[in-house]
């Protein structure tokens, strides 16, 4: 059925065998001299084993003096890198797959205290909204010398073995700076017309493939639309330009286009949150397939074959995905043996940007995955040993936590009896599910449905966990994943109030809230989503109260700008800076930061205050055998934090 997607490729005179694009991932798992770890060529050939037929590396840099993305971004400006990234290739190409490097420089883009003079560098000294990092502009020497930079890590890519050289023209990174009319106002030959803009990018595909072979893949990746008039900005790279610009890199001698989108201004469009669907942005890379004779990579939110083979017939050679690989690095071998509904689901939750982003203050946190609890962690995991041997273990509760348990101890060949209290598997997943955009969730418990349904699972629902119950299935350990519930703080009179709800009550009401007037307190994602949910789909009209005095506190950026863009489309009213003080019929009294009180009158308040955990029962303790405690019954988190406490939990069974 996806055949067509495993099908060569020739890109110049390599053959890729599929059509399976790892793109390039930021992970900063590089040591710190910026040499290649263990953890990145197990973290790269894990995605070439998986059925990527092309794996590409995040961006290295070319320049340590003004051009480091972090403390531990690959860095391929001395030959002393060279070896490294060898052993990186070698790894790779070992499972059948290319390997490819991206070089990049991030201009202004780029991280201050990691530059010398502690200013970034740019075509014209704009310096990028996102993070307004000071920058100046590099004089006509420089950019010399920034070319040659280019060209030299080109060639050191080449000599460490490695199949082909990407070249980073997206994403505002410098050489996107100096494609944009948006950043580069130069007067000199690097600025002005289109051709000159796209000067730098020709010196450097020249001086690569001189120094290479005629043979040497050079790809170029680019941003086909820098998405910038989203913002109210006019005069950022089109999709009418980008084309232009990918004649020209194909004139050039470029062998490949690698089609991205965004920048750091327009983030959400480039990695994109929930908000954006899969598939969207597939008119970029089929408009660019259609305008040149080389092969195009492109991404688009891939997550299942069929929007991969959407590409393909619209004349896209080569289909990309980072997150989805690194979600599930066997997506390829899943798709061709055609067992696609044990594919991980990506969920676009942001984890893995949101984590890396971590790495600026404290380098050696790692990138994370919400669905993947391996993903960077290959070179730390010895694969799982078949010791259950029919043993049993009770595993309470089938939230996300639960189910990955299940799905391990199961792998392990343990027989699996999970206890879910509810009438449906999946825990808060169910609930989460729910609002606007956030159907996914629904994806990642079909998944573990799909994953546990061949192996020695059974899963009771609507069974409340007894001592008497796991007793009689004799297990030789317990894992307490029950979740967390609601907090409704004592101190808070009043909230003993049937009016009050909390946010599944809510998300669940049968009937709906339609059309009630609600007063959601607490603006934290579940609170927001709750308040999206009832005005956009319920007809409510909602007032949204939170304590601290903005909206959203600690929700990462790009997930915050998503949602609230939508919210600005209902009429849900926004109140920081107010807490709850009471609840007295349908009044809710709340006190500002000045000490006024303001009331507010309600049908129904939803209280998203957070949530606490369900500890594990003393009678658990009493069974006499091990009982590993994960998910939110542990520590409250997200679902990174589940599946991956449930992963551990199930691998730390003796
Ligand atoms: C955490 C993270 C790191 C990324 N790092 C890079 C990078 O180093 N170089 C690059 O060209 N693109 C990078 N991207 C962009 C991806 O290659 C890809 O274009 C984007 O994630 C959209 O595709 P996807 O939804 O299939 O992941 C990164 C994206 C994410 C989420």
């Amino acid at each position: 059925m996806y055949e067509k997607l495993f099908e060569p490729v020739t890109i110049n005179k390599m053959v890729v065998p599929n059509r399976l694009v790892f793109e390039p991932m930021g992970n900063y798992y590089a040591e710190l001299d910026g040499k290649a770890s263990k953890r990145d060529c197990d973290f790269y050939a894990a995605r070439g084993a998986g059925g990527c037929g092309l794996v590409i590396t995040e961006v290295c840099s070319v320049n340590r003096i003004h051009g480091r993305g972090d403390a531990r971004n690959l860095l391929i400006d001395t030959d002393e890198a060279i070896p490294s990234f060898a052993e990186m290739a070698k790894a790779t190409q070992a499972t059948g797959a290319k390997f490819a490097v991206e070089i990049y420089h991030p201009g202004c883009q780029g991280v201050p205290p990691l530059c010398e003079d502690g200013m970034t560098v740019s075509p014209s000294g704009q310096p990028t909204k996102l993070t307004n990092a000071p920058t100046r502009a590099l004089t006509h020497d420089e950019v010399l010398g920034i070319i040659d930079d280019f060209i030299q890590a080109g060639i050191r890519v080449w000599k460490s073995g490695a199949d082909a050289v990407e070249l980073h023209c997206a994403h505002g990174y410098l050489l996107c700076q100096f494609l944009s009319p948006y950043t580069n106002h130069r007067d000199d030959e690097f600025g002005g017309s289109l051709e000159n803009r796209a000067e730098i990018v020709r010196r450097i595909i020249e001086g690569i493939r001189q120094g290479t072979s005629p043979d040497y893949p050079i790809i170029v990746r680019l941003s086909a639309d820098e998405y910038l008039r989203m913002i109210g900005i006019d005069d950022g790279i089109t999709l009418d330009m980008a084309v232009e610009y990918c004649k020209l890199f194909e004139q050039w001698g470029a062998d490949a286009i690698d089609v991205s989108a965004g920048n750091y201004e327009t983030m959400n469009w480039a990695w994109e949150p929930v908000g954006f669907d899969e598939g969207w942005k597939s008119v970029n890379g089929k408009t660019i397939a259609a305008a040149v004779d080389i092969p195009v990579i492109a991404c688009s939110v891939v997550r299942h074959p069929e929007t991969a083979m959407d590409l393909v017939d619209g004349g896209v050679a080569m289909v990309g995905s980072a997150r989805q690989f690194f979600a599930d690095p066997d997506w390829g071998n899943k798709v061709r043996e055609g067992t696609e509904k044990l594919i991980r689901p990506c969920i676009s939750c942001m984890r893995c940007i949101e984590s890396l982003m971590a790495a600026h203050e404290d380098p050696f946190s790692p990138m994370v995955c919400s669905v993947n609890p391996e993903a960077g962690r290959e070179c730390d995991l010895a694969p799982l040993e078949q010791d259950g041997c029919g043993r049993t273990v009770v595993v309470v509760g089938s939230g996300p936590a639960g189910l990955e348990a299940a799905r391990v101890l199961g792998l392990r060949g343990f027989k699996v009896v999970v206890l879910e209290k509810a009438d449906e598997v999946g825990g808060q997943l169910v609930f989460a599910a729910k609002p606007p955009k956030k159907w996914r969730l629904d994806w990642l418990i079909r998944y573990y449905e799909a994953a546990l349904a061949d192996l020695p699972v059974e899963i009771r629902c609507g069974v409340e966990a007894t001592a008497e119950v796991v007793q009689a299935e004799n297990p030789v350990a317990l894992i307490w994943a029950a979740g967390s519930v609601p907090v409704k703080p004592g101190s808070i009179p009043g909230l003993d109030n049937p009016l009050v709800l909390t946010p599944p009550e809510a998300i669940m009401a049968n009937p709906p809230l339609t059309g009630k007037n609600v007063v959601v307190v607490g603006s934290g994602m579940t609170g927001i989503e709750v308040a999206e949910m009832l005005s956009s789909e319920q007809d409510c009209h909602v007032d949204l109260y939170e304590m601290v005095d903005e909206i959203g506190p600690g929700i990462f950026f790009q997930n915050l700008i998503d949602i609230m863009g939508r919210l600005g489309a209902t009429d849900t009213t926004l109140n920081p800076g107010h807490k709850l003080l009471k609840v007295e019929g349908n009044v809710a009294t709340f006190e500002k930061a000045d000490g006024e009180q303001v009331e507010a009158s309600f049908d129904c308040l939803v209280l998203s205050l957070g949530m606490r955990p369900t500890a594990a029962p003393d009678w658990a303790g009493e069974l006499g055998i091990p009982v590993v405690v994960a998910g939110d019954s542990q520590k409250v988190g997200r679902i990174q934090e589940a599946v991956t406490g449930g992963y551990d939990a199930a691998r730390s069974v003796k």
